[in-house]
């Protein structure tokens, strides 16, 4: 079966309303007539209705091939939770992807599996996307963990809410010391965890295993994505750094959309 590719960029603690409507502007005028890849931007939650607003201006531009994603999200649905954003809220902003699991949340905000799988079933009930990163850290891919850490995190969806929950969902292999580092895992390196977590999953769900968006992040650039994708497990990619530029983030959609048609 044939996945559609989806490249997502993740703005991160990145922006401004002034820089949120410029990119959005960019990407449209640089995506405008591509086909044959999904693309999301998921950018500071502040900024989603700004980005919104930019992203429909009813014309036949590039703005209706980008998708509306979120950096993260809380498990409650209402009532006193200070400071929490919910699932409807989101999709009040249209969003249709939202980011669980990074790395960055895992490390700076100690959020753990058992946690994260929560927010996973959150965002089914309210009918979102989850994009679930994954990935091991250097200290753990030394130690030859990177399956046992992979394979962890997966299980915590897996074991709690079964392998349907895959059905339409997307997974993020983020090799915790290739995010920001400039050091992309090797397509090879990826392929084969990739295949690896792709494997994991069919031992529960063959058919949900083999439509489930694996993504891979961590230092892709519009140099070395092309060849990155040319792996067939490897559909589509979370950026980062380079998704805040209009230009590259475009080169890495085309060639996503190229490998894979
Ligand atoms: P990077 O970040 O592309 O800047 O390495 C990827 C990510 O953390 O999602």
């Amino acid at each position: 079966m044939a996945r559609r590719p989806l490249v997502m960029g993740n703005w991160k603690l990145n922006g401004s309303k002034a820089f949120t409507k410029e990119l959005v502007e960019g990407l449209k005028k640089e995506l405008a007539g591509v086909e044959g890849c999904g693309v999301a931007i998921a950018p500071p939650v502040m900024y989603l209705a700004e980005a919104e607003a930019a992203l429909n201006c009813g014309c036949s531009c590039g703005g209706k091939l980008i998708e509306l994603g979120a950096q993260n999200v809380d498990v409650n649905v209402q009532g006193a939770f200070t400071g929490d954003i919910s699932p409807e809220m989101l999709k009040d902003f249209g969003v249709k992807y939202v980011i669980i699991g990074h790395s960055e949340r895992r490390t700076y905000h100690r959020e753990c599996d058992g946690f994260i799988a929560k927010k996973f079933a959150a965002l089914k009930t309210a009918g979102l996307v989850p994009v679930l990163c994954i990935g091991e850290s250097e200290e753990e891919n030394e130690a030859g963990k990177t399956e046992e850490v992979c394979a962890r995190q997966i299980d915590a969806v897996l074991n709690s809410l079964g392998a349907e929950a895959f059905n339409g969902a997307v997974i993020a292999y983020e090799p915790v010391w290739a995010i920001g580092t400039g050091k992309s895992a090797t397509p090879a390196q990826a392929q084969a965890v990739h295949a690896f977590i792709r494997g994991h999953i069919a031992k529960k769900d063959k058919a949900v295993a083999e439509q489930v968006i694996i993504q891979y992040g961590g230092s892709v650039n519009d140099a070395n994505a092309a060849e990155l994708f040319t792996q067939p497990d490897i559909d589509g990619a979370l950026v980062g750094g380079a998704s805040l530029k209009a230009a590259a983030f475009a080169t890495i959609v085309k060639a996503a959309a190229k490998a894979k048609n």
